[in-house]
């Protein structure tokens, strides 16, 4: 028996979207895989009194059990009321890649979805794309599409080079797909290496400074669909502090750098509504693991790790929503 989102008490992305487009603010989807990550997330933004995408990739939807993960919305929807304060929650596939998973997350509960056909051909985007419309749409479900491919990894994908959006292509890919959101590739990219130190300036701090996103092309797509909804993905900015946690207790992560918090408040400034953050996610609970397993080896029992872990993370989620995406108080 199929189980729609509204059962669950979800919301879909368009509302939310509108809001934030007109208020120049872009809505957190933040990843999640585990009951610590969820909590973080929920709390965060509860405090932070901001909406909130759950987002679910694949390979969190295999890790997790679809059963599980379904149920845990479910208890989000009611844990957020428990905390006192109703957000709007928003369940969401992330890089879906075949009409078969998105069908699946609609039928299992999901409020939105992303097909992410930017790795086809633009007809057979175009193509896929439209199908994941016609079902999702019939379901009350709203679908985010892609043009341009970012660099990285991407559960199975890896992508060497990006291929930045063309403008030229995105007013008749939302005519024809009729997407209700649209992810674009102006420099980002997935995972914690998002440039090579030799591709960056060094400030005075003696600080690695990436070059700054493409925003020409984020303002000529927004000349051709004012006021559509753009989504950016890969923006995590992989905080220098995690890092050198990690590093410091045992952990090599080499030459990590992501996208400058001011370059993502400007972006979320514009048509830009929703912002993608997973990896700086990884790091923090990561560094916060080490730092317990470092300090105090004789501790065995997961809550006394996994705690500190779920703080940081809300920690850094308080500060996306505050001072980054400029979410808080939007709910
Ligand atoms: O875009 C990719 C997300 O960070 C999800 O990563 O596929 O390893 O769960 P994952
Ligand atoms: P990061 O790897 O930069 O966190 O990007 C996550 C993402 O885009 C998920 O779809
Ligand atoms: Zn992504």
């Amino acid at each position: 028996m199929a189980t729609s989102y509204k059962d669950l008490g979800l919301a879909n992305s368009k509302d939310l979207f509108a809001k934030a487009v007109a208020g120049g603010y872009a809505v957190p989807a933040y990843n999640f895989n585990n009951l610590e990550q969820m909590q973080a997330i929920l709390q965060a933004c509860v405090e932070t009194k901001s909406p909130v995408i759950l987002q679910v990739s694949s390979g969190a939807r295999k890790y997790a059990n679809a059963t599980l993960l379904r149920n845990m919305a479910k208890g989000a929807v009611e844990y957020v009321k428990e905390l006192g304060y109703e957000i709007p929650i928003v369940l969401h596939l992330d890089h879906g890649d075949t009409f078969e998973i998105c069908k699946d997350c609609i039928d299992n509960g999901f409020s939105s979805v992303m097909i992410d056909g930017s790795h086809h051909s633009y007809e057979e985007n175009v193509a896929l794309t439209k199908k994941v419309v016609d079902y999702a749409h019939k379901h009350g479900v709203t679908v985010e599409g892609e043009l341009g491919v970012l660099a990285g990894v991407e559960d199975d994908v890896v992508a060497e080079e990006s291929t930045y959006t063309r403008p030229e292509e995105v007013e008749d890919f939302v005519k024809r797909t009729g997407v209700d959101s649209l992810a674009i590739s102006i420099g980002t990219s997935h995972g914690a290496h998002k440039f090579k130190p030799e591709q960056c300036t060094k400030n005075e701090d003696g600080v690695l400074v990436p070059p700054p996103l493409k925003f020409e092309i984020l303002e000529e797509i927004e000349k051709r669909i004012p006021g559509f909804p753009i989504v950016l993905h890969g923006s995590s900015s992989v905080p220098i502090e995690h890092v050198e946690t990690i590093n410091k207790n045992g952990g090599a992560i080499d030459a990590a750098i992501g996208i400058p918090e001011d370059q993502l408040r400007k972006a979320a400034k514009s048509a830009v509504c929703k912002i993608n953050i997973d990896s700086d996610g990884r790091l923090a609970m990561t560094a916060a693991i080490r730092k317990v397993m470092a300090e105090k080896p004789d501790e065995f029992d997961p809550r006394k790790y996994l705690g500190p872990a779920r703080d940081s993370l809300k920690e850094l989620y308080k500060h996306k929503n505050e001072k980054v995406l400029g979410s808080a108080e939007k709910a």
